[in-house]
């Protein structure tokens, strides 16, 4: 089990950043690279295609009900890989976000910082067809489709910025790791309870075609009300489906639980034990108490693999 933050992880033999590589406070371009958009080749504007294509019909009433308005009034549409600064020009009228290029995966400081300055790092590159159904590093199709349509909400773009802020408050106080979990189980993997029904609004699952199905629809993990304490106490897997989903009312309320003074919060959950993924405790709001029947296969796997190696 390993604990991230969003666009975090770090893997040198793909050209990705393992450490602050002479970043410092105040350098936003630092990781920034151009988009050199006139250098997609055919065929990654073919997988863009490909995996908007697949992933719109299974988004239909799954997704948060402002998803696909936001994305094609931004431009993104299916035929070819968005060009940013296209993006960028109806964005930053919209919410004052502007989206940037990275290589890939950056570290949690830079990163927080972008985010406080409404600047939102997008993986340049895009998945190759042996990697279409999965990829750990985030690519451009996970950034711009899943992340950037739910930027264009005014509250939401609030939230990200304030988050930016708390996170560098963090990073002073050796709890990036505690907020990191706060973005993984909100902005990455969460769900939102519509007149309709429950909805998806974390990028993690709005770019993935099975996890979507799998967090609104499956037996087996939780959905429980969001609570922001918890979720600073919840651990997750990186590698699989989440065992446990939470769930917002409306961004309204995100954006409130970040107004107090997090600090406090650190020294509390500190003192207590993590809550293990799948795992319920006292005063949860279940919605749905999951049957455990995928997470225990999961860990039966990943026990086996465990053995083997
Ligand atoms: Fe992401």
């Amino acid at each position: 089990m390993k604990d991230v933050v969003g666009n975090t992880s770090t893997n040198k033999s793909q050209g990705h950043y393992t450490d602050l590589d002479g970043w410092t406070r105040g350098d936003l371009d630092h990781f920034v690279v151009p988009q050199n958009w006139d250098e997609y080749t055919d065929e990654e504007h073919q997988i863009w295609k490909d995996l908007y294509q697949r992933q719109i019909k299974i988004l239909d009433g799954r997704a948060v009900s402002l998803f696909m308005d936001n994305l094609h009034s931004l431009g993104i549409e299916e035929d070819k890989i968005p060009n940013f600064d296209d993006v960028n020009k109806i964005l930053m009228e919209r919410t004052g976000w502007k989206v940037v290029a990275v290589p890939g995966p950056i570290p949690v400081e830079p990163f927080f910082e972008l985010l406080a300055n409404r600047l939102f790092p997008v993986g340049r590159f895009i998945r190759t067809r042996e990697q279409f159904n999965y990829i750990q590093e985030p690519d451009v199709f996970h950034d711009l489709f899943g992340h950037v349509p739910i930027l264009a909400d005014p509250v939401f773009a609030d939230y990200i910025e304030a988050y930016g802020k708390g996170g560098m408050k963090a990073a002073d106080h050796k709890a990036a790791y505690l907020i990191g979990r706060l973005y993984w189980h909100t902005v990455e993997f969460g769900l939102i309870q519509e007149p309709e029904g429950l909805r998806i609004y974390g990028a993690g699952i709005l770019s993935s075609p099975t996890e979507s199905v799998f967090a609104l629809e499956s037996d087996s993990p939780h959905r429980v009300g969001f609570d922001v304490k918890r979720l600073l106490r919840s651990r997750f897997y990186i590698d699989d489906f989440q065992d446990t989903y939470y769930v917002i009312d409306d961004f309204e309320q995100l954006f409130k639980a970040t107004d107090p003074d997090f600090l406090p919060y650190y020294d509390e959950v500190r003192k207590m034990p993590s809550i293990l993924p799948g795992e319920l405790i006292d005063g949860d709001k279940v919605i749905h108490e999951g049957t455990c029947e995928y997470a225990k296969e999961a860990a039966a796997r990943r026990q086996k693999r465990k053995e083997e190696s």
